[in-house]
């Protein structure tokens, strides 16, 4: 193949490095992800000056396409779904650097295919054959994409060039699963060489939660049992299973938010400062958080875990068929679309504090957010108004939408008597930062291009957040669906999970 490559955009001429070069290999290129997602963020980062004069896109998929026609995809998707318009000239500059690769993922002829491409590449940019696989496929193939490119030799860091691999969710099914994909790909790469995804550490408000914590002197002194009463980590979202109903029916919302998504929350809540802001250091402080969690019995989940099921209802004004009704789903699926539990974390920070987690789809509101209850102060010095009145400080991290952090205290109504009212001081970042729209997938791919693993997880990192959650699986496999609370589409989920709050007084925040 014989196609002019364009210069990208120049050099950002900011604080990053353009990134080493390299192909991109893509296997799964005609689907949804390479469209929606991975193809708009590679165009950001062309837009940023952040890839390399000598980067190319291979795609490997089944479609019966020419690469010319690879390429008017491609086009197609930056026109659909750049995420912030489409420079012509960047985007016929990433087009022209993409190659196709026809074949079937268990044929070893397409791996010797892929080899041959990359030689090509390699050959006509005069670089070395560095290269990513991505893999954009079924998770069942997972194993079977990263054995062949083992076998044929793809894998092999050979006269200085790297060889990495990213995997997405889902790593899995339960830790039995986990653990022997994390096995087969480690038969053919080095963990070193393995990126995991968790798109969730994509997402820049979830980056800030380090910041918060770690670049600012006043919240590390009472981010602790003495002064926090509880936290609250909800992802909610108004998404329904829409077309996903095949696939999600095998998963639910445990398996799908809470060992990744959630957790990934709760860890970097939840963590001790690591040393170095480094990705050893980082990561090994927030595997110590999941691996705190305190190991759940089979009568601590009947009391401690709630999950639900949406009925038939409305969703922002638009009717929403029960999730039974919906394509794809058996008529008698006890499958949960909506989960919420309480956790303890076994350590001398958060000895006694409960961590309440929830998440659900079609959900009144979307809204991702970590609210951490402060406790009471302890004097009731306002006479008349017992300190049991005043409410509790509250800090609340908003991941999406509306990003931004809110702190609520009590202040002083204007006036000759005391009176209180609670207030709240609002970060938002659009207020402060211009951020360009984004996919949450730029951080990651540049990140693996400059081999930077920090925000990706290791294999013992999936592993200790499926043996968090597995005596759930466990627990419901043997109830059979008999704890399956119902709960109407658009609202907050199901009332059953007040009573994981309710002991101590406390409720769940609304969710909008
Ligand atoms: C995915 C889940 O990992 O995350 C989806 O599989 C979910 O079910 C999605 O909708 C939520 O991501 P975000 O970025 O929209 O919060």
């Amino acid at each position: 193949m014989d196609v002019a490559a364009p210069g990208l955009a120049p050099d950002s001429g900011g604080a990053l490095r353009r990134a080493d070069p390299c192909a991109f290999v893509i296997f799964g290129a005609a689907g949804d992800l390479t469209k929606r997602l991975l193809l708009p963020a590679l165009y950001n980062l062309a837009a940023g000056g952040l890839l390399s004069d000598a980067f190319s896109i291979v795609g490997v998929a089944r479609a019966d396409w020419s690469a010319d026609e690879f390429r008017a995809h491609m086009r197609a998707a930056l026109d659909e779904f750049a995420t912030d318009g489409v420079d012509a000239k960047t985007r016929d500059g990433l087009v022209a650097r993409c190659r196709y690769v026809r074949g079937d993922f268990d044929d070893p002829a397409t791996y010797g295919r892929v080899k041959d491409e990359l030689a090509d590449v390699a050959r006509s940019f005069n670089t070395r054959d560095n290269c990513i696989f991505y893999l954009a496929t079924p998770p069942d193939l997972f194993s079977h994409v990263a054995c062949l490119l083992g076998e044929s030799g793809l894998a092999k860091e050979s006269d200085g060039c790297w060889r990495r691999l990213i995997v997405e969710k889902p790593f899995g099914v339960d830790l039995k699963s986990a653990c022997a994909l994390n096995k087969d790909l480690l038969r053919a790469f080095a963990e070193k060489q393995i990126y995991r995804i968790d798109h969730y550490l994509g997402k820049e408000t979830v980056q800030n939660i380090m910041v918060l914590r770690f670049a600012n002197g006043m919240f590390e002194p009472i981010w602790s049992r003495h002064h926090i009463d509880h936290v609250q980590i909800t992802v909610a979202e108004t998404v329904s299973v829409e077309n996903r109903g095949k696939l999600y029916d095998h998963t639910g919302a445990l398996r799908d938010m809470v060992p990744n998504h959630l957790f990934q929350l709760l860890a970097l809540t939840a963590m001790e400062p690591p040393s170095r802001f480094d990705a050893v250091s980082v990561r090994t402080e927030k595997l110590k958080a999941i691996e705190a969690i305190h190991p759940l019995t089979k009568d601590a989940i009947a009391a401690d875990v709630v999950r639900g099921q949406y009925a038939a209802g409305k969703v922002k004004g638009k009717s929403v068929a029960a999730y039974r009704d919906a394509a794809g789903i058996a008529p008698a699926s006890v499958t949960e679309t909506y989960v919420a539990m309480r956790l303890h974390i076994d350590n001398w920070r958060w000895a006694g504090v409960p961590f309440y987690l929830r998440t659900g789809k079609a959900l009144r509101a979307r809204k991702t957010e970590i609210a951490i209850r402060f406790r009471s102060a302890p004097l009731a010095l306002f006479r008349d108004m017992p300190v049991d009145n005043l409410a509790q400080n509250l800090l609340v991290l908003r991941i999406q939408p509306d990003e931004g952090a809110a702190l609520h205290f009590n202040a002083k109504i204007p006036g000759p008597e005391v009176r209180i009212e609670n207030v709240r001081m609002n970060f938002k970042y659009e207020d402060y930062f211009d951020a360009a729209p984004s996919t949450g997938y730029e951080t990651l791919i540049y990140d693996c291009m400059i081999a930077d693993p920090m925000l990706f997880q290791r294999a013992i990192d999936i592993e200790a957040g499926w043996r968090a959650v597995d005596p759930i699986l466990d627990a419901w496999r043997e109830a059979g669906g008999r704890d399956l609370c119902l709960y109407e589409a658009g609202s907050d989920g199901p009332r059953e999970a007040e009573r994981l709050l309710s002991p101590t007084g406390q409720q769940w925040r609304a969710i909008a």
